[in-house]
């Protein structure tokens, strides 16, 4: 026993340090067989029957999934040459139906054991009807509305014929420098954890092959979040504390959720190349979590093992990923497949037929519990109807509402009121714009449509008001264009503008109207993959071109698009409203929040940094060695983000009050109940998230200022008042310690808050011993 605390290390908690949300939906999720749903023995039956048919040869060929690019018919061909060989498993990227049923029409038609493929895309955050970027659902706080829109995406790339998404994105990251924070949920493992297990049951369903639904993939195992510098593929170095603690959580929760496949990381986790890394692929997932699908490795991540120098060739490469857990190799356009060296390495005693079957049959299983045997196609006529359902549009508007979060609003200069305004200057590189509403992870071959925040506000408006527009300045095209641009068309060259004439145009529109709404931030194709930056400045010109509008003493609102904290805190605009790229119904989104025909009430999943040196940063940071505050700081100012974690105003006010520990102390192994009073004290009709924050005071290793333990969204009227009441579960009191290397529960006491945000102030405190 040490001396101030006593620690109780808990077995029984060892695999579950994440939210109680995540353990209540799993236990849902392992009722198994769902009505509908095979039964593990016959899926296990029939898988048996298949491989005592196959040859090594054909084992080795459902490991290789092969990019399969219509745009491109000489890759198309060799493709076709390789499923009618049965040398593919599985492909991705043909998301046209015409285009699936051929495919799939070589592999039933043309190939020994007619064994169907598996038809994979980057359904990201939407298919055709496109949802705010997965940073942006993650501010709804909301995650059966977050469950609702991943179930409207599934529905969409299943009826185009689609079997499986590589989603959801489930990496943690404390650095926004990093362009693909844009696809995750923020820095929180609590709140990831929530968005992560919602975003798997939307795309599956209640069971793997329920219809309408596709597998779902979380990906990038493991550590990815953490790359050096915020620089995509750069190695990551995360201790073991932080892995258990910070980014292993949320993956547990897609895991627990039923998650029928899982992406390796490109990068090396602590020197380990994630794609044949034993420990973390075979120990971790399948050993104590019990993962019963396939891992595939991310686009050319088994190559990369050579570029990685932890295998001399191809054959070596595939030898080690397989060997430490990695069933399906995807190939990246034009590359070779490395799996078909698997039969050779069985000749010569490197690999175990029984380990190359292992392998193989998860593969297999999905290919039954998809129905594919009995029903390989898709109805080529069923997309558009399923695109044209009016509910799908419905939950992306919905969605880009909930998720938008106000930071600023002086003067309650929203909402706008339509019955006084006369005119409205608009202004902005992204005024215009429908596509860089969507955000990234979306092709021509999503067919997606939508409409600029401009013609939303002309739509909204008609001629009773008048609506002045101006670009202002443009947004430079990227130094280091991303190939992702060359699919969609934003590589090409733009014509220059004048932006001084675009500045001074802008300040002339701004002065002849009674307000001005600027569209600023980032393009859709600078963040996502390839896409980190080294600053937070609003790219261009475009800071001259608020500052320039504001300095008209007009009323300023700035509309963001981005899921970057950009540096535009010690602005003067009078009300900033980030809409993260809100998607397809985007526009429609935030003329309603403009107006007040729906009332912000997202809170940041990140900490909005001051500057991109900031970086990495987290508001459950470790308490230290303290001297007098003056000497934490940067020389150059502040430790503390601009906003914090958590924050987020609404059009109306909420009052917290009588916070009570019913239960102030507790044995280890027992839940704590907190309640407290919540009132809109404003004078609308809005919603507020209440947060719980935990700090453990003593215990075995240092633990965070606070941490994230509870949330809840709630939508309040005018002076209606509401108790709510949290329960804090063993398994949020508890921790992966590194002293013994398991989860632990220690006896200690707690303090507690509860709040609007990060920095709540109304506290509490209970304590946990024997
Ligand atoms: C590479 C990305 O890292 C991964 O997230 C994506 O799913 C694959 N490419 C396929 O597009």
């Amino acid at each position: 026993m040490k001396s101030g605390f006593r620690r109780i290390s808990q077995v029984l908690l060892a695999t579950c340090a994440m939210a109680a949300v995540s353990s209540a939906l799993a236990e849902a999720g392992r009722a198994s067989p769902q009505p509908g749903a095979m039964s593990d023995t016959d899926v296990a039956d029939k898988v048996d029957t298949l491989l005592a048919k196959m040859t090594d040869e054909e084992k080795a060929g459902q490991l290789s999934q092969y990019f399969y690019f219509s745009q491109f018919p000489p890759l198309a061909q060799k493709v076709d040459k390789e499923i009618a060989a049965g040398r593919a498993g599985a492909v991705l990227f043909t998301t046209d139906p015409k285009l699936v049923n051929r495919a799939q029409k070589i592999a039933v038609e043309q190939t020994r054991l007619k064994i169907p493929l598996l038809f994979g895309f980057d359904v990201i955050h939407g298919f055709h009807t496109i949802f705010p970027a997965p940073l942006g659902m993650a501010a709804s706080w909301d995650p059966a509305m977050v469950e609702q829109a991943q179930s409207v995406a599934a529905a969409e790339a299943r009826a185009v014929g689609m079997h499986w998404t590589f989603a959801p994105m489930v990496d943690i990251t404390l650095d926004p420098r990093w362009g693909r924070i844009f696809e995750g949920a923020g820095e929180d493992p609590y709140l990831g954890a929530a968005m992560a297990a919602a975003q798997v049951r939307g795309f599956q369903g209640r069971h793997i092959g329920a219809p309408g639904h596709i597998i779902a993939g979380p990906k990038h195992f493991a550590g990815y979040g953490a790359a050096m510098g915020g620089r995509d593929y750069d190695e990551a170095e995360i201790s073991e504390n932080q892995l258990h603690n910070l980014y292993l959580p949320p993956f547990k929760a897609a895991i627990d959720a039923g998650a029928g496949n899982i992406m390796s990381a490109y990068m090396a986790l602590n020197g380990v190349p994630a794609t044949a890394d034993h420990w973390l692929l075979t120990d971790v997932l399948r050993r104590q979590w019990g993962f019963k699908g396939w891992v595939v490795s991310d686009s050319g991540a088994v190559n990369s093992l050579v570029t990685h120098g932890v295998a001399s060739d191809g054959a070596e490469a595939a030898l080690k990923a397989i060997k430490a857990g990695t069933n399906m190799e995807m190939i990246p356009p034009g590359q070779n497949a490395n799996m078909v060296s698997l039969p050779a390495a069985i000749a010569a005693g490197k690999l175990s037929r029984t380990e190359l079957d292992a392998m193989v049959r998860p593969i297999l299983a999905a290919k039954f519990r998809m129905g594919l045997f009995e029903n390989p196609y898709v109805d080529e006529a069923k997309a558009k109807t399923v695109f044209d359902d009016p509910k799908h549009a419905l939950a992306a508007r919905i969605t880009a509402e909930r998720s938008a979060v106000l930071l600023r609003n002086e003067g309650n200069l929203l909402p706008l009121d339509h019955a006084k305004l006369k005119s409205i200057a608009v202004i902005g590189p992204l005024a215009d714009s429908a596509r860089d509403l969507m955000g990234s992870w979306v092709f021509p071959m999503n067919s997606p449509s939508g409409k600029s925040v401009l013609a939303g506000l002309r739509e909204k408006l008609g001629t009773k008001v008048a609506v002045a527009y101006a670009e202002g300045v443009q947004i430079p095209q990227r130094v280091n264009p991303s190939p992702f641009g060359t699919l969609d068309g934003t590589n090409k060259k733009r014509e220059p503008i004048d932006e001084t004439a675009g500045v001074a145009q802008a300040v002339a529109i701004a002065r002849q109207s009674d307000v001005a709404v600027l569209v600023l931030g980032e393009s859709q194709d600078m963040s996502g993959e390839m896409a980190s930056r080294a600053t937070f400045e609003l790219p261009g010109r475009q800071r001259e071109l608020l500052d320039a509008v504001v300095a008209t003493g007009k009323p300023v609102v700035l509309l963001l698009t981005s899921v970057r904290p950009l540096t535009i805190f010690d602005s003067k605009a009078a009300a900033i409203l980030d809409l993260w790229y809100p998607g397809s119904q985007g526009a429609d989104a935030a003329v309603n929040l403009l107006f007040g025909d729906a009332v912000p009430g997202g809170k940041l999943p990140i900490s909005w940094l001051r500057s991109a040196s900031q970086a990495p940063m987290t508001y459950a940071r470790l308490p230290s060695h303290a001297p007098a505050d003056a000497f934490k700081r940067y020389q150059e100012g502040s430790n503390e983000p601009a906003w914090p974690f958590g924050f987020g105003l609404s059009y109306t006010t909420f009052r917290y009050s009588d916070l009570k520990v019913t239960t102030p102390k507790v044995a280890p192994g027992h839940s704590v109940t907190v309640t407290v009073n919540l009132e809109n004290s404003g004078k609308r009709t809005g919603d507020e998230v209440a947060q719980l924050y935990l700090h453990q005071k003593v215990g075995g290793s240092s633990r965070p200022v606070r941490q994230l333990k509870g949330f809840q969204r709630v939508t309040l009227k005018p002076s209606e008042k509401r108790a709510l009441r949290f329960t804090i579960t063993p398994a949020d009191l508890s921790y992966w310690s590194d002293i013994t290397k398991e989860q632990v529960q220690d006896e200690s006491a707690f303090d507690v808050w509860i709040g609007g945000d990060s920095l709540a102030s109304l506290a509490g405190t209970f304590e946990v011993a024997k």
